[in-house]
């Protein structure tokens, strides 16, 4: 048991409902995995929640893209999010959604409350409206030319040319990305929080409540004077009608926090526990937000003052982390390096990812990189060529020679000087730890692991079991040796159980017959076990091949996958080089004729095709099996770029392209010649 036993409920942000879990995300979902494992390691009283993000225009208009109930999106990528999670092992104590009764609620409760405080004002205020898809367009959903530097095709909040921001009115030529239309002013009542009001406490209160970086950015914001929170948006909108104004809804913002609310109140309900006992403003528990940095404003501004306006407790502290860049950049649709959490599934381990994000997080806000050649060298040297290693060449000594008998500490030390020296060095190397991951320093803590692995792989080297075991006259000598390191070795499990719980489970049971995963305490003196099995395989090698297969898949998968809609500004999507006439004249597109499609096992959005262009016949690929059934196309002509350079994909070689455009899903279409067209003309 812990010296001091805490209550801590922990979450990470909640992902929004409209698309699926990437890389990026992962970084913070692995980062609170790992912290409330080591928590719960120690005995503390911890729970993880969290929840889907359901509401706002993007899952609205997702939803009408494919032509269902947004309910029903939001149902299904909650269980999609919710098994992406459980395979990378992140071990939520509730999952839910903002989309739900609780949620409901408590929207309605903080809203009122906040309301009779006099922390809410309403205004009239001019803002775009989409007169054709007749709705208020967000910043997002709106672009036109940077009115700073004349940059074309700039979003209504800012210019990634010359990094201005800006009202969305002041874009010259505005247009909806939407529909196209050029959008027209129009009034409407808004509701807004006066966060000004709480200024003061915010100002204490990010002192103690965040990084240093962190403070200082609130620290900015606050000098330069506190803006009343626009809170409300008009139908057509996804979300909770606002009660005392129909046809008004809460921005999507002030109710997803409240989802944190919801998801612990919705296990409380499960559970018969208390539910004030976490949120009251006295209440000794804990609460720890995990947070991306690009969502600061929301949970170390708006999200206190919202709850100290309605008489809810604060967030103990809010951990902010950086941004996740592949090989040294942003996240990359074209490079491949956008990388969904199932195509990772599909070609790598998940733990493997785990460790290495492990080996990158710091206490800070600094970018993460994963750099593939680095994970792929880190993996196979530490893990495998460190970690595993270490069992794997030990066990079979104790297993063949000494029947699995593991010597207790006071056997393989039993002089009571060295033995102390030796458990204060183990003991010594826990507290070491245990404040690295309570400082959310896991790079750091990795370190410390690795080291420690060092000196036991160097203990074998210089003791050379393998000569002693050859010598019946030094088997107790053996005996020592190999239970001395097998003990090193349980405590390395032990030690990297939060970032790695599913092997180091598999060890606990495999090799030391232990039913349950290891805990902290597992470290003491006398837990170790007395008896070892037989050592099975822990861990393989990545090879290379591997990655190069995910990154293919995922430049496969997201080429089809795409979809209209506004992508967030951390993400880059290049807009392709203007090319001259000359390169496109360059094109040879033939009318092709379809012999063949077929489906292609394993692949979700290809179709195989072999097509006809007039007596020569090539293998393509085309990524339109959502639009299209396989026998449909047999027969029918299209249009081929017939001399693009061959393409080695997962599936085999592609000679070539068809030509289909259309937003995606079902509406996806080829191009289809007159009858009287011949396979092998030239398009012209
Ligand atoms: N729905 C909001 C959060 C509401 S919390 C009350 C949201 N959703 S998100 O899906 O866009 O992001 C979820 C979390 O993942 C955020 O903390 C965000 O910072 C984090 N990340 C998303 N992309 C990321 C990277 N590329 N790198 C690291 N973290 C990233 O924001
Ligand atoms: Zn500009």
């Amino acid at each position: 048991m812990p010296e001091q036993k805490r209550t801590l409920l922990v979450t990470s942000a909640l992902p929004y409902a409209n698309g699926s879990i990437h890389l990026g995300h992962l970084v913070e979902y692995i980062q609170t995995d790992i912290w409330v494992r080591f928590q719960k390691m120690q005995g503390h009283d911890c729970t993880y929640v969290c929840a889907d993000d359901a509401h706002g225009t993007p899952i609205m208009l997702r939803a009408q893209q494919e032509g269902i109930e947004p309910e029903a999106l939001i149902e299904r990528m909650n269980a999609e999010h919710q098994a992406d999670f459980a395979a990378f092992h992140i071990e939520f104590d509730n999952y839910y959604s903002t989309h739900s009764d609780e949620n409901r609620e408590f929207a309605e409760l903080i809203y009122t409350r906040l309301r009779d405080g006099g922390h809410i004002d309403r205004r009239t205020i001019s803002q775009y409206y989409d007169p054709e898809k007749e709705l208020f367009l967000p910043d997002r959903f709106i672009k036109g030319t940077c009115p700073k530097c004349g940059a074309e095709d700039q979003y209504g909040d800012n210019c990634e040319v010359c990094g201005a921001t800006y009202d969305a009115n002041e874009l010259k030529n505005p247009r909806s990305v939407l529909s196209g239309a050029t959008p027209v002013e129009k009034e409407s009542e808004h509701f807004f929080f006066r966060l000004s009001d709480f200024a003061d406490m915010l100002g204490e209160y990010l002192a103690t409540s965040t990084q240093k970086e962190v403070a200082n950015k609130m620290n900015e914001w606050l000098e330069a004077g506190l803006q009343d929170w626009d809170i409300s948006r008009d139908a057509p909108y996804f979300g909770f009608e606002i009660p005392d104004a129909p046809g008004k809804f809460f921005y999507v913002w002030l109710d997803a926090p409240m989802g944190y609310m919801a998801s612990f109140k919705d296990l409380c309900n499960k559970k018969g526990l208390d539910f004030d006992d976490w949120w009251k403003p006295d209440s000794s528990a804990e609460l720890y937000h995990f947070i991306g940095k690009d969502i600061l404003r929301f949970h170390t501004l708006f999200w206190p003052a919202v709850l100290e306006g309605s008489g809810f407790r604060k967030p103990t502290r809010v951990f902010a982390h950086g941004f996740l860049t592949v090989n040294g950049q942003k996240m990359s649709k074209s490079r491949g390096t956008f990388i969904n959490a199932r195509t990772w599934l599909d070609h790598l381990d998940p733990e493997y990812l785990r460790y290495y994000y492990a080996t990158k997080l710091s206490s800070g806000i600094d970018d993460i990189d994963l750099n593939l050649d680095d994970f792929i060298a880190r993996i196979n040297s530490d893990l495998v060529g460190k970690y595993v290693n270490i069992a794997s060449r030990t066990a079979n000594f104790i297993v063949k020679q000494f029947n699995g008998e593991l010597l207790p500490v006071a056997d393989f030390e039993p002089d009571i000087q060295r033995r102390q020296t030796y458990m204060d060095g183990v003991l010594g190397t826990k507290q070491v730890i245990n404040e690295l991951y309570e400082a959310r320093d896991y790079g750091q803590a990795i370190r410390k692991i690795m080291e420690y692995a060092d000196s036991i792989n160097q203990y074998f080297d210089e003791n050379e079991p393998w000569k002693l075991a050859k010598d019946p006259a030094q088997k107790d000598r053996l005996h020592s040796i190999c239970s001395r390191i097998l003990h090193g070795f349980h405590a390395l499990s032990v030690f990297l159980s939060p970032v790695l719980p599913e092997m180091t489970a598999r060890v606990a049971k495999s090799l030391f017959d232990k039913e349950s995963p290891f805990t902290w305490s597992d470290l003491d003196e006398q837990a170790f076990p007395s008896r070892l099995n037989k050592f099975k395989h822990l861990a393989k090698r990545i090879e290379p091949d591997a990655v190069n297969a995910m990154l293919e898949a995922s430049r496969e998968s997201i080429a089809v996958n795409e979809k209209p809609q506004a992508s967030g500004p951390l993400v880059d999507e290049p807009i392709a080089d203007i090319i001259q006439f000359d390169d496109f004249a360059k094109l040879d597109l033939r009318i092709v004729k379809i012999v063949k499609a077929e489906t292609v096992e394993k692949a979700d959005k290809l179709l195989q095709l072999t097509l006809d262009l007039g007596g020569e016949t090539r293998n393509v690929f085309a990524g339109i099996k959502s639009a299209y059934a396989p026998a449909d196309l047999e027969g029918k002509l299209t249009v081929m770029v017939a001399n693009l350079a061959p393409r080695k994909m997962r599936f085999g070689i592609s000679e070539g392209m068809v030509l289909a455009a259309g937003p995606g899903g079902k509406d996806l279409f080829i191009l289809e010649p007159h009858q009287g067209a011949q396979p092998g003309m030239k398009v012209k």
